[in-house]
């Protein structure tokens, strides 16, 4: 089943292995790729997909040093030698789009402004500065609403600049308590205009990004990534099932690539229960990915078996096991990875996992 090809918009994935995004923390200066990224990317060329590591769309979008960008010329020119590199390698590549809200801090951003939000309510919990010290969250800046058209703008931008940099289509990051995420669920949109209160008026920004985006790739270039279940980064909804369920009918007007969406962790409070791909199976008729947590091809294999996804991302065994798609084919061992060095650094960590024949020679 795993190895089963399945289409994603134009594309044929050989097969149903994908790599989710995960933030590596690498860039250098300017927010610019790694001259490692690379490399990196193309030991894992022979997954069907490869959805890179959240990258800004704009400077207000920063929540962590040393994550990429992809909205200045430099940080094209960096992507551009790793979707060159992978595409050499036969692979395929789609970038994941970013804007982090309030999940940063003001040695962040520009004149050292307060992060923004949809409403003016600091998550719980700690950030790191530019300097490396972590401090709590401020509490951000409620956004005006004739600013918000201005960073759906940056989004259409960073499509535009994805697609100069030669990837094979764009993730929105819709998920994970950033900021689109922040405007769906009301743990964190309090808004009293047209961003806010129903259903539709919450995933009004969401739609209105997707629809910039895919008035520069096509809806069949485009993915969307939502986690309905994560409490990460101090997120709530009262009910899941009414913002989740009315996003993902919003999306199908787009006829998008697919729609990747993160199952429930450990210690997920869910209102309702948590929420599976079965959930969005009946309301989104293209591809589905399932997320979050997948360590053994059984469990890979037992959701795709029941027909509610099509492709499975795995996010740390693709760290430690760069050949990941031919281990599971295999039933070969799977390294484990060194959680010290899945954030920052250097080529330690990052590009010195052997593949398996380097591993058995
Ligand atoms: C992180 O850097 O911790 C991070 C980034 C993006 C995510 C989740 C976590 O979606």
């Amino acid at each position: 089943m795993l190895f089963d090809p399945v289409k994603v918009g134009p594309l044929t994935l050989p097969n149903r292995v994908v790599m989710a995004p995960m933030t590596r923390s690498r860039a250098k200066a300017g927010f610019v790729p790694s001259d490692l990224a690379p490399t990196y990317y193309t030991q894992r060329a022979s997954a069907g997909l490869i959805v890179t590591e959240a990258t800004q769309v704009s400077p207000q979008g920063i929540g962590y040093v040393h994550t990429p960008g992809i909205y200045s010329k430099a940080q094209v020119e960096g992507w551009k030698k790793v979707t060159d590199a992978v595409h050499k390698a036969g692979g395929r590549i789609f970038l994941q789009l970013w804007h982090v809200g309030r999940i940063s801090n003001p040695t962040l951003q520009e004149n050292n402004a307060l992060p923004v939000a949809p409403s003016a309510i600091a998550p719980k919990g700690e950030s790191m500065t530019i300097d490396y010290k972590m401090t709590p969250y401020v509490t951000p800046r409620a956004l005006e609403t004739h600013e918000i058209a201005g960073i759906v703008e940056d989004f259409r931008k960073g499509a535009q600049n994805a697609k100069d940099a030669g990837f094979d289509g764009v993730e929105i990051h819709g998920a994970n308590g950033y900021l689109i995420d922040q405007f769906l669920r009301d743990g964190t949109n309090q808004r009293t205009d047209q961003y806010g209160g129903s259903v539709e008026n919450r995933a009004r920004f969401l739609v209105e990004v997707t629809e910039a985006v895919v008035s520069v790739w096509g809806g069949e270039r485009v993915g969307v990534r939502l986690s309905p279940n994560t409490n990460f980064n101090d997120m709530f909804d009262s009910n899941p099932r009414a913002i989740f369920g009315h996003a993902a009918k919003a999306l199908e007007r787009f006829n998008l690539a697919y729609l990747h969406v993160t199952r429930a962790g450990p210690g997920d409070d869910v209102p309702g229960g948590p929420i599976d791909a079965d959930f969005f199976r009946p309301l989104f008729r293209n591809t589905i990915i399932s997320a979050a947590g997948y360590s053994t091809k059984e469990d890979a294999e037992k959701q795709l078996k029941s027909g509610n996804a099509d492709a499975i991302a795995f996010a740390t065994l693709f760290i430690s096991n760069p050949d990941l798609p031919a281990r599971l084919k295999q039933n070969a061992h799977l390294a484990p990875g060194d959680r010290a060095t899945f954030y920052g650094g250097d080529a330690k960590g990052y590009i010195d996992y052997p593949s398996l024949e380097a591993a058995v020679a």
